[in-house]
């Protein structure tokens, strides 16, 4: 049994990180403000907001393992100024966004970094220099007892993002009375790793007391494969009507999330190799992952927990996408 603290441990990975280190037997302490739910149980909680001065002060003694999930450098720095000094192993829960290029499909953890931000507003723009940053300090303090695994796309159930779950219930529900589905005609590739498999893997490295920078994602494949297995999760047998990469943007279609998006889509080639990168040290250190059709399964279960016609943060809704079907199809009725 190793004596586990979570920074954060209250919203999705970090929750599935200590939900499954108290699964393991650990002794598990999780360290948040309590906005982003209620802990775990069987977890002692300290409420404490990393951004004032004596935020660690009530985890006291020796830590065998701590993860963090931060997205701000000036909380890493004052957690590893902390905490370093009595901590065994460091699981910094990085991310591939630190890459400068995303062009290059099997690019190692080698590949150049963007430069480092110590900002810590909160927003995309700065999401890839800002986890640079954390990754400095963290590596700075614990230099031979820190694990960063740089995460690509997570997912799976309570995917916040409404990323992982568009596909298989969009399938399920599709927006047209005729079953057709709007998708995009790309070459990109998709590179999942499913929240559970990730937490599995981070609390079992931590206790084993691994280290090392690397890609924690699961295998790539073409995104036309992982539609495919949407697909079929969801009993789809409706029409795919497929549209390339320059339609959609003419058609101010976003890639990736967010709003009047199709998630998981990048263009190519500047993105070819965003979810195509080498997770060889991953697999070394034991990050095994589910068949994407398992996962796919769980989060479609989990969006009809939630309720198929909810506001989603990620894609298209079924009126926008009903317009650009027409469109595309260049009908004169709604499908
Ligand atoms: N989604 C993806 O596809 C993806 C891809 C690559 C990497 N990642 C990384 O994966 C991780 C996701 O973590 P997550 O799902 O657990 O979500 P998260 O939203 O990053 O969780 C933040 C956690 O930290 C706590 N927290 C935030 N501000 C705090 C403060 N000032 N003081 C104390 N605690 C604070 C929050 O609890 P309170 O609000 O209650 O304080 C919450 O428990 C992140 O590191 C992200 O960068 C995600």
């Amino acid at each position: 049994m190793a004596r586990f603290l979570v920074l954060g441990g209250t919203a999705w990975l970090g929750r599935e990180v200590a939900e499954e280190a108290v699964r393991a037997g650990h002794e598990v302490t999780v360290l948040a403000r309590g906005e982003s739910g209620p802990p775990p149980a069987g977890v002692r909680v300290v409420r404490a907001d990393r951004s004032s001065p004596g935020a660690y002060a009530e985890v006291d003694g020796e830590w065998d393992v701590v993860v963090d999930v931060a997205r701000q450098p000036s909380h890493v720095r004052g957690a590893v100024a902390a905490l370093g000094p009595r901590t065994g192993t460091w699981v910094f829960v990085s991310s591939c966004s630190v890459y400068a290029g995303h062009d290059q499909p099997g690019a190692a953890e080698s590949a150049p970094l963007l430069p480092p931000s110590e900002t810590d507003e909160d927003g995309f723009e700065t999401y890839g220099e800002r986890k640079v940053a954390c990754e400095q300090h963290v590596l700075a303090a614990l230099p031979d007892r820190a694990l960063v695994a740089r995460a690509g796309l997570i997912g799976g159930p309570g995917d916040v993002s409404d990323r992982t779950g568009y596909w298989p219930l969009r399938f399920a529900h599709p927006a047209t009375t005729d079953g057709s589905v709007l998708v995009p005609d790309s070459t990109v590739t998709t590179q999942l790793v499913d929240s559970r498999d990730l937490a599995a893997w981070l609390v079992r490295s931590g206790a084993q007391g691994a280290n090392g920078v690397v890609n924690a994602s699961g295998p790539t494949l073409p995104l036309a494969e992982h539609l495919a297995a949407a697909r079929r999760v969801a009993g789809h047998e409706g029409e795919l009507v497929a549209v390339p990469q320059e339609w959609l943007a003419e058609h101010s279609v976003a890639p990736w999330s967010g709003e009047r998006s199709l998630p998981m889509w990048l263009p190519v080639p500047e993105y070819a190799g965003f979810m195509a990168r080498d997770t060889s040290a991953a697999q070394t250190l034991g990050l095994v992952t589910r068949p994407l059709e398992d996962t796919l399964e769980d989060v479609l279960e989990w969006e009809l927990r939630q309720g198929p016609g909810r506001p989603r943060r990620a894609g298209l809704s079924p009126s926008e996408e009903r317009e650009l079907l027409v469109r595309a199809r260049g009908d004169e009725d709604l499908p």
